[in-house]
């Protein structure tokens, strides 16, 4: 219902996502394997099409038939087959990727959650350290939550698309790389709190070290609700 109720809100920040996903293109092998992707609020049905089969893992009893009213149609009209599938797909990941040798991997704002709903970080980080490894070989990407909390004033949706446009990054030993400048992961976090107008006590979602290092990264802006915002990142990880 929130989801529902705030997509227009929500607009600039699911067009900066389809801008980013829809330079993402599909190996010959054309499968999607989509992790958490609940109704596809903020899917791009566009970048969907571009596969021929898509294999959807959600552990909600609802969201397939949620991403079936939203997607179903537009991905039949385009041929693309969809095969969902509830099941915790962080948990069972190294079967999953042997299910699908050749598909391209995509973690759709859920990794982000991840420490929270198992109540426990440190398992919630060896999981997720644990994806490099598991998907080594293969392309995959995640689009997740990076710090969350309150603001100041509402997030215009002008502003979405400059705050993007200025956040591309990277993580390197010892910090990250921002506009040809070498800043540790708290200057970065600092930088990015003052250009969302942040206040109050922000939360670290734990995904500083889930993308490979060196692999560039966007951050994108998300007024979640008016007056809370997320940071979140995205990014692809080539085969
Ligand atoms: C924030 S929502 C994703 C929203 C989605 N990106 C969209 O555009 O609507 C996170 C989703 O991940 C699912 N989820 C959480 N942990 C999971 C896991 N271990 N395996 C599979 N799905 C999971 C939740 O059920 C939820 O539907």
């Amino acid at each position: 219902m929130h989801a529902w109720y705030s997509l227009n809100r929500w607009r600039p920040t699911i067009d900066a996502i389809e801008k980013y996903l829809l330079t993402v293109e599909p190996t010959p092998s054309k499968e999607l394997v989509l992790i958490g992707g609940s109704a596809g609020w903020m899917m791009s049905t566009q970048w969907l099409q571009k596969f021929s089969h898509l294999h959807t893992y959600d552990i909600d009893p609802f969201a397939h038939r949620l991403f079936q009213w939203r997607h179903g149609q537009a991905l039949k009209k385009s041929g693309v087959t969809l095969t969902a599938h509830r099941q915790d797909a962080i948990e069972t990941l190294p079967l999953i990727a042997r299910n699908h040798p050749d598909a391209l991997f995509w973690f759709d704002n859920v990794l982000g959650q991840h420490r929270f709903r198992l109540d426990d970080e440190d398992l919630a980080e060896k999981q997720m350290l644990q994806i490099q490894s598991i998907l080594a070989g293969k392309s995959w990407g995640s689009l997740h939550d990076r710090y969350s909390g309150p603001l100041e004033k509402p997030l215009l949706a002008l502003q979405v698309p400059l705050l993007c446009a200025n956040m591309v990054l990277m993580n390197v030993e010892g910090g990250v790389r921002y506009k040809n400048k070498l800043l540790s992961n708290d200057e970065a976090a600092q930088q990015m709190l003052v250009n969302i107008n942040a206040t109050g006590t922000w939360q670290d979602h734990g995904t500083t070290y889930l993308l490979p290092m060196g692999i560039e990264r966007k951050w994108i802006p998300w007024a979640f609700k008016p007056l809370y915002g997320h940071w979140l990142e995205i990014a692809w990880v080539k085969s």
